[in-house]
Parts: structure tokens; C-alpha cells; sequence
């Protein structure tokens, strides 16, 4: 079972239902018609998911009730803040004093973070990043399965593994029925309460046949669905989002137009954003961000780049390092430094300190096996996992080696909740009231 508790519907007004954690009262978007005040239910990024019997459920709390307060504590240890360092310069710490006390930077202390260098100094934007993140959202975390269905791909960004310049992969579409099948073991073996569905910008699926696998994926396993096919157009995301869909994941890349469109032939910023806007229109959540470590991307694009997150609404901020790949015209160059991008994370958390959630990319933990943690401790509560099978994940190679690449999911599951329970994250991630 993935990451999640039930919660205890204590109050509906209109289409909003308040849920009580052991006492934590939390809000969440109610979809679903028979959902009534006493009644207990999985919600997961603002969404109700699904009802569950009171006795499953309070088996279930019974299991967690003492784990869940122990975690509170371990996590408020972790992220207790001290600014006293006396080794660490005065500008420093004035600059870090302030935000911790969540006022808002200026563009020229927030690039003075971003070019630090020294680790001492880091650590302290690290930890008053953890700091911030457990003031704003205490210990939740969520956890969402991602579902690579295709790594067919008609765009030509430079960068991309799976872009239709690689003649050399493998390319694979998953047929509907296994898409299903997929969707089914995550959600009703894994407990997945949320899946992302991913694939290259493949026309070898029509929009209503993607509709149509949502709608039957929301009839049957009750989960949050979050799409991430590239540019589908205006229409595509209405009709995606009538069948269900209520996230949408895509990046941005870079917000810099010159560099944007020298690493994506044909393409524009502008196009990509008005979709992003568009979904944000309709009623989608968005995950996006971008790419850290372009070639010519300078820290004042990287700024942009957080602050172009936050004013498109993002509900999750999603930015990884770019890893060159060996058959892309960008594979002589270095990947992105791991602390660049924990950087990135932090600065996020320092910007948008209490309302966004922030990922630790897949691309992240591929720089080493201790970035899911560092990152987690530098402001990020948000992780993601692969439900694709197996078979398929090393054909959808965006960048090489990628993290959980042959990990089978109940692996990536039990290290997940072991690296979360060290931590002292809790699955309740909706926003607290
Ligand atoms: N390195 C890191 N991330 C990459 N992506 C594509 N290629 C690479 C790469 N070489 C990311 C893009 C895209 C997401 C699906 O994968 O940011 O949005």
C-alpha cells in the first residue's frame, strides 16, 4: 500500500469537505456524490479520491495513531531552525532571518542565495527552507505513481532521450488494455492514490481515445489523474478534463524565450504557457517548472524561472537537473550540480512559502542516492514513483540511467516510506486550515 490515510469528513460546504487527521483539519475539492459528514475518505493533492467503510478505515487509523504523532515529532526536530551561526556572514543571516519570517525577498536577495557557494552557507538556505516547509504545510508529503504510456514523440527538443531524432530507440505505445491493467495494480495493489499519465507528444493516440481511458480509469479505480502529453491544444485538455483528468503536468523548461526556442525547434514559450494558462482556466491543478542547467541559462533566468512557476499557480513545483544524453545534440555537456538544483528547491520554498508543494524529481535522484533526502530537507514534500512496467521504463529514456529505473514498484514503495518515515512525513497532503 502506497503512502495515505483515511480522514474523517467533518464538515461540507458546497462542493468543499473538511477532513480531520487526528485533530488536523485539512480541505479538499469533493467530487463524488454520496460523501456525507462522519463518513471517511482518501483525498490526495486537494481532491477527494474515493469513500472507504468506517470499519476499514478505523483499522486502519487505529494502526496509524500513534505513528502519526510520533512523526510530527521526529519531523519538528528536523527542522528546527537555528540562525546564529557566527561564522556565517551578517548578510546571510539578515537575508535568512527575513525570510524564515516569511516576508518577501527582494529579486537581489534572492539571486544573492542563489549564487552561494559556500556548503555552511548552503546549509543554512537548506535548513530555513525545512523550516518554512513545516512551518506551512507541518509534516505532509504525497506521493504520486507515474505511468509512462508512450515514448513515441514528434517534437525535436535537444535535449530529450526520446525525442524523434533518436533513431537509435526502441519506441513503444502502450495499448489500452495495458494502460488499465497498470492503472488497476497501482491503485487497487499499491495503493496509489494518484497517477500521472506521461508520454512523448505521440498523435498515435487520439484525443478521445486518451478520454476514453481516463474516464474508464476514473469509473473503475478511483484516483487523481494527472496528464502529461505535451501540447494537446485548448480542446484536448476541455475533453481530457471532462473524462476526469484534474492535473496537469508541464513544464515550462526555461522561462527565457531565446533560450526556449533554441532547444525546441519549431516551438514557442508563449505556446507552451497559454496551455499551462488555459488548464489553469479550466479547473486543472499544474505541475510545472523547469530545467536547471541549460546551456547558457544564467541564475537570473533560474529566478525567472521559480517566479514564473509561482505566477502560473503552480500546486507543484517540478525543476531537475538536465542530464545529457549520448544520443542528443546537447550529450557532450555536464549534467546539472545536484546542490544547484537543491538550491532551486529551496529558493522555491523561500518564494512560495505556503502554498506550493515541491517535488524531488526522478531526474534529481538520479544524481545520486542521497538527493531524495537533501532534498527533502531543503523545503521539498512531494515525491514521485514508477508504475510503468518494467519492461518499458528503460525504452522511455528522457536521460540515461534514470532512478528507479528497474526497481520493481513494491521496492520503490517500501524505501519511499522508510526514507519519509526517517523523516518524519505524514500522507496527508491537502492544505491545512
Ligand atoms: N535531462 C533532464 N530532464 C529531461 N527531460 C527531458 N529530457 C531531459 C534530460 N536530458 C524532462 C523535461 C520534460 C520531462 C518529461 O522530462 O523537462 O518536461
Amino acid at each position: 500500500m502506497c503512502y495515505a490515510i483515511p480522514g474523517k469528513v467533518e464538515g461540507i460546504v458546497g462542493n468543499t469537505v473538511i477532513v480531520d487527521y487526528f485533530g488536523e483539519k485539512r480541505r479538499a475539492l469533493n467530487e463524488l456524490t454520496q460523501v456525507n459528514v462522519g463518513d471517511y475518505i482518501y483525498a490526495q493533492g486537494g481532491f477527494v479520491v474515493n469513500k472507504i467503510s468506517s470499519s476499514e478505515a478505523e483499522s486502519i487509523l487505529s494502526l496509524w495513531k500513534e505513528t502519526f504523532f510520533r512523526l510530527q515529532e521526529v519531523d519538528l526536530k528536523l527542522s528546527h531552525l537555528q540562525l546564529k551561526d557566527k561564522d556565517v556572514n551578517k548578510v546571510l543571516l539578515e537575508i535568512l532571518d527575513k525570510a524564515s519570517q516569511s516576508n518577501e525577498l527582494t529579486r537581489q536577495e534572492l539571486l544573492y542565495l542563489l549564487r552561494l557557494e559556500d556548503k555552511r552557507q548552503l546549509d543554512l538556505l537548506f535548513k530555513t527552507a525545512n523550516f518554512l516547509r513545516q512551518k506551512y504545510h507541518k509534516n505532509s508529503c504525497c506521493v504520486h505513481g507515474i505511468i509512462e504510456i508512450s515514448n513515441y514523440c514528434i517534437r525535436g527538443c535537444q535535449y530529450c532521450g526520446i525525442s524523434h531524432y533518436n533513431k537509435e530507440l526502441q519506441r513503444y505505445r502502450m495499448t489500452k488494455n495495458e494502460i488499465l491493467e497498470s492503472a488497476q495494480v497501482a491503485v487497487q495493489e499499491y495503493g496509489f492514490k494518484s497517477l500521472v499519465l506521461q508520454s512523448g507528444e505521440d498523435p498515435g493516440y487520439s484525443i478521445d481515445e486518451l478520454a476514453d481511458i481516463i474516464k474508464e480509469i476514473k469509473d473503475k479505480f478511483p484516483t487523481l489523474i494527472f496528464i502529461s502529453f505535451g501540447e494537446i491544444g485548448i480542446d484536448g485538455l476541455e475533453k481530457l478534463y471532462s473524462a476526469g483528468a484534474r492535473g496537469l503536468l508541464m513544464r515550462f523548461e526555461t522561462s527565457n524565450p531565446k533560450l526556449y526556442e533554441g532547444i525546441h525547434p519549431g516551438q514557442t514559450l508563449e505556446s507552451r504557457l497559454k496551455h499551462i494558462k488555459k488548464a489553469y482556466e479550466m479547473g486543472y491543478m499544474i505541475i510545472t517548472g523547469g530545467l536547471i542547467g541549460l546551456p547558457g541559462q544564467s541564475k537570473e533566468d533560474i529566478l525567472n524561472d521559480i517566479l514564473l512557476a509561482q505566477e502560473l499557480h503552480a500546486e507543484m513545483f517540478s525543476f531537475g537537473p538536465f542530464i545529457p544524453h549520448p544520443y542528443t545534440p546537447l550529450s557532450g555537456l555536464n549534467p546539472a550540480d545536484q546542490r544547484e538544483v537543491i538550491k532551486v528547491l529551496a529558493l522555491a520554498r523561500i518564494i512560495d512559502n505556503a502554498h506550493a508543494k515541491i517535488l524531488v524529481t526522478t531526474a534529481l535522484e538520479t544524481l545520486s542516492r542521497e538527493a531524495a533526502k537533501s532534498g527533502m530537507l531543503a523545503g521539498a514534500n512531494s515525491l514521485m514513483l514508477n508504475a510503468t512496467p518494467i519492461a518499458y521504463r528503460p525504452l522511455y529514456s528522457i536521460y540515461p540511467n534514470r532512478a528507479h529505473q528497474s526497481e520493481d514498484i513494491v521496492f520503490q514503495i517500501e524505501s519511499t516510506v522508510s526514507l519519509l518515515r526517517s523523516l518524519g512525513r505524514a500522507p496527508t497532503d491537502l492544505e491545512l486550515i
